[in-house]
């Protein structure tokens, strides 16, 4: 019996040691060890029919080796199963060294970086950023600001209109509006220029006022370079109780030295708007050819960029304030021009155009 069972045991090992995979080593186990048919537990099992001194001699070798080939049993597991991992990994290598998939990455669109950083600038000269709706109402467009009716700007073919069904009309009548006057009309359009927030605004609050309302306004006209449907403007608006052009120089001035990063002057050109009294074109000395003359100024070594004047009495009025207390300058500007000069972009067109090969440039 003994001699069988160490036939058993090196049979056993060999066996075990031969498994290559975790199946192979599961049959190895059942051949061996298996309830019905196991070798070794045939073994055991049988003891119930020996002596009692045989049960105890054989007895205990054979659960020495039951316990003997279940151990290698297990070492022969874990063994096979580092393997298979050991192989994973290797298939499964990473170089960590290797640069990662990088995913596409989109830009700040140049009006909106221009955006940020005129914000940013007139933040440091205590303006605070304010917005109004684009679609806009006839009266804060137009009348609040002294702009007549028989203005051509009101006309179909500079403006876009909204439909709206006559009893709309009334009921985005604001109630103060209401009260305070017949001539606020209520028909709507898209804003032709960022100036009604300076109504809206005064309505709302009391001098001192140092604002600046960036913004999308929008022109019922032909496409070319430089004029578009949709673009954005900067107004600009400080009133207090003295304000003076020399102030309103002082800002301008300060602004485009930093917006350009070059050493500009500026110079106002007399002109008219009706919601400034007086009003005047603000060019800026050529950044391009420092005054001297180029393509881009067109040989004049200036470059016009923003409306501008000090606040007309009747806007005043109309926003609630007495002319005669305060005082103010107000100012326009296209976002779209002056990121043209600062990129020195052909073509206005291209902001909206939505194409990558432009857009990745910034
Ligand atoms: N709103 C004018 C425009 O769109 C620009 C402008 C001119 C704004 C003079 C102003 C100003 O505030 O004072 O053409």
């Amino acid at each position: 019996m003994n001699n069988d069972l160490i036939k058993i045991k090196s049979e056993a090992e060999g066996e075990i040691r031969a498994a290559k995979t975790t199946a192979d080593l599961e049959r190895v186990r059942i051949l061996y060890l298996g309830r019905e048919q196991g070798k070794i537990t045939g073994i055991l099992r049988a003891l119930k029919n020996t002596s009692a001194e045989e049960r105890v001699r054989v007895g205990s070798f054979a659960n020495a080796l039951r316990s003997e080939v279940d151990r290698l049993l297990q070492q022969r597991m874990a063994e096979l199963k580092k393997g298979t991992m050991g192989s994973a990994l290797k298939e499964e290598w990473i170089d960590v060294t290797r640069p990662g998939a990088r995913k596409p990455k989109g830009t700040i669109h140049p009006i909106t970086q221009v955006r940020n950083n005129v914000e940013k600038i007139f933040a440091t000269m205590g303006f605070s950023v304010v917005e109004g709706p684009e679609v806009e109402t006839e009266w804060y467009n137009f009348d609040a600001l002294n702009i007549p009716a028989d203005h051509p700007a009101r006309d179909m073919w500079d403006t876009f209109w909204l439909k709206q069904p006559e009893n709309q009309k009334s009921e985005i009548l604001n109630p103060k509006q209401t009260q305070n006057s017949k001539l606020k009309t209520q028909k709507l359009l898209l804003r032709t220029h960022t100036s009604p927030v300076q109504v809206r605004y005064m309505e709302k609050n009391n001098p001192p006022i140092r604002i600046i309302a960036p913004g999308r306004a929008y022109r019922y006209e032909a496409t070319d370079a430089s004029h578009d449907f949709q673009f954005n403007q900067l107004e600009g608006l400080m009133v207090d109780k003295k304000i003076t052009i020399a102030n309103f120089k002082a800002v301008m001035e300060e602004f485009f030295k930093r917006f350009f990063s070059v050493g500009t002057t500026i110079r106002l050109r007399p002109s008219f708007f009706p919601f400034v009294e007086p009003g005047f074109e603000i060019d800026i000395s050529c950044i391009v050819c420092a005054g001297h003359g180029c393509s881009v100024c067109k040989r004049t070594g200036w470059l016009e960029l923003a409306g501008a004047g000090m606040v007309h009495p009747n806007v005043f009025k109309h926003a609630g304030y007495n002319p005669k207390d305060v005082s103010g300058f107000a100012f326009g500007m296209g976002l779209e021009r002056i990121a043209m000069m600062k990129y020195k972009i052909p073509d206005i067109r291209l902001f909206n155009s939505g194409d990558v090969r432009f857009l990745k440039q910034f």
